[in-house]
């Protein structure tokens, strides 16, 4: 069970800091992409902010605490909106892997299995469309 929670929090962690990524570059992204880019981020913001949510009420449910602090892999800043998007890319595998290890951890009659399995699936949608947007 504590293997289980330990890795909710990881990607709780992750979740928390792709929160704060795409904030950042929603905000910072410039120039005529602006117009595509800040609606993506705010969306992938949002998805973020409802796995976090997702994740954190499961920790509880287990019995556990949920971290409030973000992973500490730097954000790092741009202005450049295909360096975003590779940090994107990047995050969203980070994401993809760690939800892959953590469903073998639940049972698959347990209704966590299917909103963990939701969110990994949504992690590799976005991992595709982060790699054909760099290219
Ligand atoms: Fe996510
Ligand atoms: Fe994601």
């Amino acid at each position: 069970m504590n293997k289980l929670i330990d890795k909710m929090n990881d990607a709780l962690r992750w979740e928390l800091r792709a929160i704060n990524m795409y904030a950042h570059y929603s905000a910072n992204v410039k120039g005529i992409h602006r117009l595509q880019l800040t609606p993506m981020f705010n969306t992938e913001m949002t998805e973020s902010i409802e796995h976090a949510d997702i994740v954190r009420k499961g920790i509880v449910q287990l019995g556990g605490i949920p971290v409030t602090e973000r992973s500490t892999h730097p954000i790092t800043h741009t202005t450049d909106y295909v360096e975003m998007l590779n940090y994107a890319l990047e995050t969203e595998l980070k994401a993809s892997e760690v939800y892959a290890e953590l469903l073998p951890l639940i049972d698959q009659t347990d209704d966590l299995y299917d909103s963990i399995e939701q969110i990994y699936l949504s992690e590799l949608k976005s991992v595709e469309e982060m790699r054909l947007l760099v290219g």
